[in-house]
């Protein structure tokens, strides 16, 4: 027994050893393993990757290699470089890495799966005609979850925290539209789905990066048990219109796809969906209530449109199209907290040019990533005061759109990227903007809403979610508000 236990403690050793044991070519980004054996830097990455990510682009530059957990990590942080990564798309792949979330989080393998049909899919109904389809569906549903409120409850005033209402009202919109054909009771359905995600959405990250304790994998195991059962019985059965949902999952079928992994499947589609909306609507709320003057330049703007119809939750979409002030004032909530990882697995050894001319060998096995939030999105040389919310920071004096940022002398092509880019750029970005911006419009028409300390300021962020998408507060701005009588 000694023995067996002393040959395993050396075995163990030895691979703790070779894997270890790299060290950096000539022609290799810097590496840095960290003191930990094995983990690396995994901790510091895991409580806040954007203060861990600035501090080695100071020691290393615009690219290095880390080691987090076992796993080489060459991050990239130069935005007039980053076509190096995002046009590569045959030796830098995107679906490993998915595959390995989608069953870390979602408890879910689709081997055979053609990712390229189920983007098609996406395209029809997410873009073009399907998407004003989408757009009036969703228009509708913020409506009849408003109307939904009683005579009484209308005359009074609710107090909650901004993240929820934000979050709450559009999950909810955004289930029904795209998940809730078959509801019997809609306000309740879709409450009781939100209520379970928003379990399920507090540990996300833990489980993207296996580090759940007993207790949390408990948890997160039976919440997703209970979406999967609310989700199913919320499923489409048989034949019935031209829907995303539907066609997804009658493609999942002729994949031969059981049911069992339908619903996982339908999980991870609710997540895709809806994970980012709400707290992308609470951002850019939290900032307006925040900033008087951003809040009068976009109602100014609402005002004006709302000339073009009887009333303003009447205006049809495509008399939303110009406005230019929100979708600033949008952009720039985006940049300063759309904070998603660009993340592909090397499948080949690759040289790496930069823009400026240099030349580095990235190696088969490890992970390439960018961070654009670090740069261009909170890069002084880029933006001014970056840490500042400047609702125009996107417009011209003539009003029309800002696109002219630069680096180094050079003009960019990425000066903010929330919705990542090139070939895996966000399929639902207009769909995202389309929501969010009916839903402000909503909200500033509709309803009294105000903070209920007029001297509050942003919540700041929850650190451990850099790297996920849109980041979500640590606390919260309390608000009240009741519906304005005309509804
Ligand atoms: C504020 C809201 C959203 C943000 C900030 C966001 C952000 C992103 C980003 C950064 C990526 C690229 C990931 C990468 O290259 O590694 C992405 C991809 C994607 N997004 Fe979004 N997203 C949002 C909302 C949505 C919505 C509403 C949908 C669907 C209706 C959606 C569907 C997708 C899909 C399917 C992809 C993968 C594209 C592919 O496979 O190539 N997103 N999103």
């Amino acid at each position: 027994m000694i023995w067996t236990t002393l040959l395993l403690f050396h075995g163990v050793l030895i691979i703790f050893w070779m894997l270890s044991n790299r060290s950096r070519s000539k022609k290799e980004p810097p590496l840095d393993k960290g003191v930990i054996p094995w983990l690396g830097h995994a901790l510091e990455f895991g409580r806040d990757a954007s203060k861990f990510l600035t501090r080695m682009k100071l020691k290393h530059g615009d690219i290095f290699t880390v080691r987090v957990a076992g796993l080489y990590v060459t991050v990239l942080l130069d935005p007039n470089s980053y076509d190096a990564v995002l046009e590569d798309s045959v030796t830098l792949d995107f679906t490993r890495y998915a595959e390995v979330l989608m069953r870390r989080i979602f408890s879910l393998s689709l081997p055979n799966h053609n990712a390229s049909t189920e983007k098609a899919l996406m395209r029809r109904h997410f873009q073009g005609e399907g998407l004003t389809c989408l757009n009036s569906v969703m228009e509708g549903n913020l409506q009849a979850l408003l109307q939904s409120e009683t005579p009484q409850d209308r005359e009074n005033w609710k107090r909650d925290g901004l993240f929820n209402f934000c979050y709450s009202l559009l999950f909810r919109a955004g289930y029904l539209t795209l998940f809730g054909a078959e509801q019997n009771d809609r306000n309740r359905d879709s409450s009781a789905v939100y209520q379970e995600f928003r379990k399920f959405d507090a540990l996300l990250t833990k489980m993207a990066r296996n580090t759940l304790n007993s207790e949390e994998k408990g948890i997160s195991g039976s919440v997703r048990q209970r979406l999967w059962g609310l989700l199913s019985a919320a499923l489409p059965r048989g034949k019935t219109e031209d829907r995303w949902l539907q066609n997804y999952l009658r493609h999942l079928r002729e994949e031969g796809v059981d049911v069992e992994t339908q619903k996982r499947a339908a999980l991870l589609q609710l997540w895709a969906t809806q994970g980012n909306v709400g707290p992308a609507a609470f951002w850019l709320l939290g900032f307006l209530l925040t900033n008087p003057e951003a809040m009068s330049a976009v109602k100014k703007e609402f005002d004006s449109l709302s000339v073009l119809a009887d009333s303003p939750q009447h205006l049809p979409f495509d008399k939303l199209q110009n406005t230019p002030v929100f979708d600033s004032a949008l952009s720039e909530t985006l940049r300063l907290t759309a904070a998603p990882f660009i993340t592909r697995e090397v499948l080949n050894n690759k040289t790496l040019r930069m823009a400026d001319g240099q030349e580095y060998d990235i190696r088969k096995g490890d992970r390439m990533c960018l961070f654009p939030y670090i740069s261009p999105q909170m890069d002084p040389e880029i933006h001014q005061e970056p840490e500042k919310f400047k609702y125009d920071r996107f417009l011209n004096s003539n009003g029309s759109e800002r696109r002219d940022f630069y680096k180094g002398g050079k003009r960019l092509k990425y000066y903010t990227m929330p919705w990542g880019a090139g070939k895996n750029e966000c399929v639902g970005r207009l769909f995202a903007i389309g929501s969010i911006k009916r839903f402000l419009l909503t909200v500033l028409t509709q309803m009294n809403l105000e903070l209920c300390d007029q001297d509050s300021t942003m919540p700041k962020v929850n650190a451990s979610r850099y790297g996920f998408g849109v980041l979500q507060p640590e606390g919260d701005l309390e608000i009240r508000y009741k519906l304005r009588c005309t509804l």
